[in-house]
């Protein structure tokens, strides 16, 4: 695994042809975000906007958006050549995420060389897109690190949350208390009556969104996770004003606290979601008030354009197609259940839906599946509907996932089952608004869904059959099929 900061990320791009300089004037006002969108249908390359409206000089004039949008992109940042199957990915991801190396603490680094102390911070100096015409205003975090510690174990996490610009230095947030691991970390300093530290890591190897997007178990600190993919421990310094610990090679690091007072709520959203809808309405949320920004010489700005659409696949769902697969295969282990041969997750779903491969060894085996997946936090926004298919199917393929569901599917006899109002997604179009209340509710209720599209054993096996449970099918006898092989050239279909 290569050693990378974002600068050597690009030029690893750049060298394996999947990046473009955009030297055209580009608006940072929807114009920039719509141009992320077109290059994604055309299934392009990775952008690094040089000439942004407004940004020409200053504090910050350039951003990267797009460098994890294909699967060919994510295998090069995970060390692998371009044309990797996302099966072999998912295996690689499945091992690692077990495993760790501790950080090293070092004295300073790259991402100090300019201290913007907290009267001087404006957030509105760094080239934040208003990436969609209906969202509620620039969104400064939408692939950035967000750090938090454990009051109380003092284990440091990862995640991505979306954070928006609010005012020159604040930044409301989509925080699901409870939720996520920073929500949990948020509830304990709420009990202590204390705002919660946060820095916001923008810019830095790509491995970081890629963990920090996913939920690895709580209590493992995810800088420990990036240095088993790295091979190294990753270097961190010190914030300058609060206490958790950053990659010393980042572009950007904001520094600030979060209060759980209502009175200093600011109102957040909506947002170009991954679901590819616009998120939610308006919302008071808990907001950061910043304390410190400190960044690189020159520093590049990182973005991401959220929101899969058929056809547009965001990073998200790139990243997701393998991690949410890689989290879910480690969650059925971890259970104990037996026989899961592979685990799929169709990227323009981002893991709301997964298909389960077994080799079934018991009827209720898809249940406990089910069950497994929806009883683990990590189902928080994932995991909705669960589809078990055997080992004939191939779970990447829609063609034969689809002829599993139409035909080995008794929804009466519970080949599908419904699980209501488990915690779910808060933003999540088809859930009415009320049960996506975080305020009330925490976070959003979802309906789950499992589709057992595996072969009932309750069916008796039967002779005609070949003492099966189902009959066979249409497929010919193996020897007919062998003596057409054979015949194929005489019978003039050679070409076909
Ligand atoms: C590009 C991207 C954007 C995301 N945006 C959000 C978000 O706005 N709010 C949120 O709660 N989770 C968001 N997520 C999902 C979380 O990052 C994910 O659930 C992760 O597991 C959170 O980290 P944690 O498990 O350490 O809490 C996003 C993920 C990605 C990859």
């Amino acid at each position: 695994m290569s050693f990378m900061d974002l600068r050597q990320w690009i030029g690893l791009l750049e060298k394996e042809g999947e990046l473009r300089r955009i030297g055209a004037l580009v608006d940072w006002d929807r114009e920039l975000g719509a141009i992320t969108r077109r290059v994604l249908e055309k299934k392009g390359p990775a952008l690094l906007f040089e000439n942004i409206k407004g940004y020409r000089t200053g504090r910050c004039t350039k951003l990267l958006a797009s460098g994890l949008g294909s699967l060919p992109r994510l295998a090069l940042a995970l060390g692998f050549p371009k044309d990797v199957p996302n099966r072999d990915l998912v295996q690689h991801v499945t091992t690692k995420n077990r495993e760790t190396i501790p950080p090293r603490i070092v004295a300073t680094g790259p991402v100090k060389d300019v201290v913007v102390p907290r009267d001087a911070v404006d957030q509105t100096e760094l080239p934040v897109p208003k990436w969609h015409f209906r969202e509620g205003g620039r969104y400064i975090h939408t692939f950035s690190g967000i750090v938090t510690r454990d009051p109380d174990t003092r284990v440091m996490n990862v995640g991505i949350y979306r954070g928006m610009i609010g005012r020159k230095d604040t930044t409301p947030f989509l925080l699901i208390k409870g939720g996520q691991h920073w929500g949990q970390h948020f509830l304990k300093y709420a009990a202590r009556g204390e705002p919660m530290p946060v820095a916001c890591v923008i810019g830095w190897d790509p491995i970081m969104p890629f963990l920090a997007g996913s939920p690895i178990p709580a209590g493992v600190c995810e800088w420990d996770v990036m240095g088993a993919y790295r091979g190294e421990p990753v270097e961190l310094v010190r914030c300058e004003t609060v206490d958790l610990d950053v990659p010393a090679g980042a572009e950007i690091v904001v520094e600030g606290v979060i209060s759980d007072d209502p009175a200093t709520y600011e109102t957040e959203g909506p947002f170009g979601e991954f679901t590819g809808y616009v998120s939610d309405i308006p919302t008071p949320r808990p907001t950061m008030r910043i304390t410190c920004l400190t960044h690189r010489r020159d520093p590049i700005f990182r973005g991401c354009l959220e929101g899969t659409l058929p056809g547009s696949y965001s990073e998200n769902s790139v990243m997701s197609s393998v991690q949410r697969a890689a989290i879910a295969w480690n969650i059925l282990t971890a259970a104990g259940i037996p026989g899961i041969r592979d685990v799929f997750v169709p990227p323009i779903t981002n893991g709301v839906n997964i298909v389960v491969q077994i080799k079934k060894a018991y009827q209720g085996q898809p249940k406990q599946i089910a069950a497994a997946l929806w009883g683990n936090s990590a189902a928080q926004f994932r995991y909705k509907h669960v589809t078990v298919v055997e080992e004939d199917i191939d779970p990447s393929s829609y063609e034969q996932v689809d002829w599993a569901f139409a035909h080995r599917v008794n929804a009466g006899e519970g080949g599908l089952i419904v699980f209501p109002g488990i915690f779910g997604s808060p933003i999540d179009p088809s859930t009415p608004l009320a049960d996506r209340d975080v305020a009330q509710l925490g976070t959003g209720l979802w309906n789950r869904v499992l589709i057992d599209a595996t072969r009932s054993w309750k069916f008796e096996r039967r002779p005609e059959w070949g003492g099966e449970r189902f009959p066979p099918t249409v497929r010919p006898a193996p020897e007919d099929e062998a003596r057409v092989r054979e015949r194929w050239t005489e019978l003039g279909l050679g070409d076909l």
